[in-house]
């Protein structure tokens, strides 16, 4: 009965009470309330929309169905970073062992590759012997030893979320921002953070392309934050094109591994250095984010981003030796290039394309138990800006046989588009997002390289 109140209550427009998002909660969680009536449920409350004070009841429902990370007896800052994912965004590989290696205690927990976007569990386990799933006792461990683990969702931390999460992707209701906004802090705050930098991404490859929407989802997510004694702090970064060369697991960890030993490309490099600037801000360790940046360089230069990494893979059962040797990585049996078909100006290198066409080689999900081949994908050398020949390398294709071969050119040749002109992309990093509100991103926002030639002015 309870559940037919509250969803007739929700499809026609009305609120739900704290307390009866506590209900709606355990009765689902005890059985009472079946998967057809939740999912009936949630796309009313898609539809409809929820108010401030129910996506904290029901971020609050979620993360209380589970256990929480109890870390209050280390003094050091404890920042996670959370991106809204994208294609060739292999961010998090870096940050991590970067900021733990200045003294930040990150728990970094992250999610796998649906649809068209990778994901960061998918891209560690390609590292032989990896493992993603930490209990919380062993997570808690690592952290006060290492002070960085790695880890996917546990069945102990915000397991009704899963729930609703796995629903959600089978009935259409992933993208309503109330949802996505409490699903995402239920998790973080159970992390017991101190402090977390969020990527949201925009254009045309992001999970919320629109801005507007992706401020909303900011600004949402920042008071959830408040509001349980966590700041929060977002830069808005473009996903209009892939990030770095790298798309698809293994890959992307050797780009990640060429990034800590200080040979990243500089759209990743920018990304990278500019939400690190954040996290060691917030966790204590730097005054501002210039001094933050010239520490994470020194870190790289050093060699101790690397070693931490080698630290962390070794502490979670991986291979550390691939951080001196990427060539034990899994590798493709078939590659070829990908060659311009005409002269011309490269104005998109479309990142929805190119996470199709990842998933078509074998390396993406369509659903969320599909395997992945953790050694296809690509290598993009070609940037939107950038003028080229008629026959000229653009990208190398990473296959299991010629039919994957076969499939990645036709993905390519339908992400990269070569016209007479191209319009500027998107500024890397264009917006920063704090409870004083949003603020242009002066921190450095654009970079005019021999990369970019065509362009006047940007955006
Ligand atoms: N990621 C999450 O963890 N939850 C959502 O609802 C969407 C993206």
């Amino acid at each position: 009965m309870l559940a037919q109140r509250l969803i007739e209550r929700k499809r026609d427009g009305g609120r739900l009470s704290a307390a009866e998002w506590v209900a709606l909660s355990r009765a689902y969680a005890a059985g009472e309330m079946t998967d057809y009536q939740m999912a009936a449920f949630l796309m009313a409350a898609f539809i409809r929309g929820l108010d401030r004070g129910e996506v904290g009841a029901l971020m609050q429902a979620m993360r209380a169905s589970g256990d929480s990370l109890d870390l209050s007896h280390l003094t050091a800052g404890r920042i996670d970073k959370h991106s809204t994912g994208g294609v060739g965004d292999k961010v998090s590989l870096i940050l991590a062992p970067l900021v733990a290696s200045q003294g930040v205690i990150v728990p970094m927990m992250s999610g796998r590759a649906l649809g068209h976007t990778g994901g960061t569990l998918d891209k560690l386990e390609s590292i032989a012997g990896f493992r993603t799933r930490l209990t919380l006792q062993e997570t808690r461990r690592q952290l006060e030893e290492l002070g960085c683990a790695l880890i996917g969702q546990s069945d102990e931390i915000a397991p009704m979320d899963r729930r609703l999460y796995a629903l959600r992707d089978a009935t259409s209701t992933v993208e309503g921002i109330p949802l996505i906004a409490a699903s995402i802090m239920s998790k973080k705050l159970a992390e017991g953070l101190t402090g977390l930098v969020l990527d949201i991404k925009r254009g045309s490859g992001a999970f919320i392309p629109e801005l507007d929407r992706g401020l909303e989802l900011a600004r949402l997510m920042i008071d959830l934050g408040r509001e349980h004694g966590c700041p929060v702090v977002a830069l808005v970064t473009a996903m209009d094109r892939p990030l770095g060369r790298a798309c698809g697991n293994a890959l992307e960890v050797e780009e990640a591994i060429h990034a800590l030993h200080g040979d990243g490309p500089p759209d990743l490099m920018q990304v990278t250095y500019a939400l690190g600037a954040e996290m060691l801000v917030l966790g204590g360790v730097a005054p501002n984010t210039d001094v933050a940046r010239r520490r994470m360089e020194v870190a790289i230069s050093g060699g101790h981003a690397a070693e931490a990494f080698q630290r962390i893979i070794a502490a979670q059962g991986g291979d550390p030796r691939v951080v001196d040797d990427p060539s034990r990585l899994p590798q493709a049996r078939e590659v070829e290039i990908f060659s311009a078909p005409h002269a011309g100006v490269v104005s998109r290198v479309e990142p929805r394309a190119v996470g199709r066409g990842i998933a078509a080689l074998g390396g993406g999900r369509t659903r969320m138990d599909d395997a992945i081949d953790p050694s296809v994908g690509f290598v993009i050398r070609a940037r939107p800006g950038d003028v080229v020949r008629v026959g000229e390398p653009l990208a190398t294709i990473f296959a299991r046989d010629e039919a994957g071969i076969a499939a990645g050119m036709a993905s390519l040749a339908e992400a990269i588009l070569i016209t007479d002109e191209a319009e500027p992309p998107l500024p890397l990093v264009s917006h920063r997002v704090t409870m004083g509100g949003v603020e242009p991103y002066d921190g450095e926002p654009w970079v005019r390289t021999a990369e970019f030639p065509v362009f006047v002015e940007p955006r």
